[in-house]
């Protein structure tokens, strides 16, 4: 057993992940790699619809999403809550009001992610259920570049709370009505693929490095938003 962790597992893991995941996964790979040390691994970070795209060209061993994909036949399994929230500069006038109406958000500059995100899908599909147009000022590919033009005063946008890192006394997270909107992330691979040994081992890792992760990490569940 012990021989079996320090060495045994070698090989190559190939991950693509969305870009939401890109604080949580690197992270978790130091650890991980200390325990597996034959593992080398590469690791994509895209979004939504490229990520559909490597998964038809099966390019990867393990795919981490928000949205499971409706076409293809997945095996999935949901790992950790992916919470979009209204971010907004720190001092913006909104930013002590308590359940703002999401139609006072048409009244704000709005930063949008590109057409194939996940996230611009999941914000467009809450505006259209209420009818609400917001005008897109600017629209950027990076949900970082989006944090920098809200702290650069541009405007406000509606990101993964999981983007908000040692950053977060530049912005404030406003309480607007719908939100948060409860995204998870799963941990996916195509039905008839048969996971590599090392394939299995990270997945085994990440489940359970999440269950850690949520013990503690109490802020990440929904009803303690105001403290953020
Ligand atoms: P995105 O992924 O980079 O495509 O916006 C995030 C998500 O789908 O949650």
């Amino acid at each position: 057993k012990v021989a079996d962790l320090k060495g045994l597992k070698q090989g190559q893991l190939k991950l693509a992940v969305i870009t939401t995941a890109k604080y949580f996964v690197p992270r978790l790979l130091g650890p991980f790699c200390q325990l597996y040390p034959g593992i080398d691994i590469s690791l994509q970070v895209t979004n939504h619809e490229r990520i559909l795209e490597r998964m038809i060209n099966n390019l990867d061993d393990l795919y981490i999403m928000s949205q499971v994909p409706e076409n293809i036949d997945v095996n999935c399994q949901p790992f950790l809550d992916n919470p979009l929230v209204v971010f907004a500069p720190v001092n913006h006038p909104l930013a002590k009001e308590k359940n703002i109406p999401i139609e006072r958000l048409a009244q704000e500059a709005f930063i949008m992610r590109e057409p194939g995100s996940g996230t611009r899908r999941a914000i467009q599909s809450l505006f259209d259920k209420h009818e609400l147009t917001v005008k897109v000022k600017l629209e950027l590919g990076s949900n970082e570049a989006i944090k920098q033009a809200i702290a650069g005063g541009l405007g406000i946008s509606v990101l993964s709370r999981h983007t908000l890192t040692s950053d977060s006394s530049e912005f404030s997270i406003l309480d607007v009505e719908h939100f948060p909107i409860k995204r998870t992330w799963y941990i996916v691979y195509p039905s008839g693929k048969q996971l590599s040994i090392v394939a299995r081992t990270y997945y085994d890792y990440l489940i359970n490095a999440a269950k850690n992760f949520i013990e503690q990490n109490t802020s990440f569940s929904w009803g303690t938003f105001e403290q953020l």
